[in-house]
């Protein structure tokens, strides 16, 4: 463990190391590489996702500053705020969301569980994503936390974009998870080539492309953008590896044509789904019994596909796909999903 981060405030939220399985069927369905898949779905918390190990640390820091209550922002369907709204039940905190209109705004999928869980939610009619990381979001979670702390409670907000603690602290959290897979990889004895995932605001890819680079990685991570157009997302991904490498004093640092990132299998834009997901989603149940969601692994899935049709991923080479979870919303894409 890096100095730097087992000095970080921390809870447990999530079962690890999350397994790493074969999947062999698919693997010969695409006439693909050899396919193995990162269940970070299965972490445990609210469902599973990428989400637990970001938590782990930005709650962390959260209960050492006594939080009552949890504010924060995303789309509609966010795995993120789920899975906020669930390990702070866990801590004894409860939560509030603004959140941008998407997709799919029905109390069903994430939001049925948010409804569950009794978290408030305030769903703001603009759908813009950029706006997440500007001022109006900002103001609007400052509000609801001034409100809160009128009637006592002791709020902490949680915003994505740096350079907010909960950014860096999520980051964080997924610098771990190229060592954990070097273990599992040498355990295994794999020799792995490629590790393919979904690409948000992309602070996960940060946090694996910092730890990768850490424990210098044979392999190089792949990312499927699901949020932004290549340019933006190299761009908001390489900064956030530089600003976590600076957080951690790793004295790492990356350009972003350095990363590799694949837009092309994003379609028409977040939350939207294409057919090539929306296939990758039967594929994989079909051949893994393994479900993918709508927004995140199914388009980075799909990636994975189109990779191997177009020679990016050869026959011989080994890939890790992250299942970085989600898989509730699924349920609320029913009219897309259902044939
Ligand atoms: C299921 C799932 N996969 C992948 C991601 C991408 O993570 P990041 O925003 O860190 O790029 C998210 C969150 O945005 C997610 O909910």
């Amino acid at each position: 463990m890096i100095d730097s981060i087992a000095r970080l405030p921390r809870v447990s939220l999530g079962f690890y190391p999350t397994p790493l399985t074969d999947a062999r069927h698919l693997s010969s369905a695409i006439g693909g590489p050899r396919i193995f898949i990162k269940r970070e779905d299965l972490s445990g918390l609210a469902m599973g996702g990428n989400k637990a190990r970001k938590l782990e640390f930005i709650l962390g820091e959260a209960q050492k500053q006594g939080a009552t209550r949890l504010i924060s922002t995303a789309s509609a369907q966010s795995n993120f705020c789920l899975q906020t709204a669930a390990a702070g039940r866990k801590l004894g905190m409860k939560s509030s969301f603004a959140l941008l209109k998407g997709v799919h705004n029905e109390v069903q999928g994430n939001l049925l569980l948010q409804n569950v869980l009794d978290s408030d939610v305030e769903i703001l009619d603009v759908g813009d994503m950029s706006l997440l990381r500007g001022s109006f979001i900002a103001d609007k979670l400052s509000e609801i936390a001034e409100d809160k702390r009128s009637k006592g409670e002791n709020p902490y907000v949680l915003l994505h974009n740096l350079p907010e603690l909960p950014a860096l602290l999520g980051i964080a959290g997924w610098v771990t998870v190229a060592e954990e897979l070097n273990q599992q990889f040498e355990r295994m004895g794999l020799n792995v080539d490629y590790v393919v995932l979904a690409n948000g605001g992309g602070g996960t890819q940060a946090g694996l492309e910092l730890g990768a680079r850490y424990v210098n990685a044979k392999w190089k991570v792949v990312g499927v953008p699901v949020l932004n157009r290549n340019e933006t997302a190299l761009k908001l991904t390489s900064d956030q590896v530089n600003a976590g490498a600076d957080f951690l004093g790793l004295g790492i640092t990356v350009a972003p044509e350095e990363l590799e990132l694949h837009d092309e299998f994003l379609g028409e834009g977040y939350g939207i789904p294409t057919p090539e997901g929306l296939e990758a989603i039967r594929q994989v149940a079909q051949t893994e019994g393994i479900f993918l969601d709508p927004v995140y692994t199914a388009k980075a899935m799909a990636g994975l596909v189109g990779l191997t049709k177009t020679g990016r991923f050869k026959p011989t080479d080994t890939v890790v796909f992250v299942h970085t979870g989600g898989v509730p919303a699924l349920f609320a894409y029913q009219p897309e999903v259902v044939r």
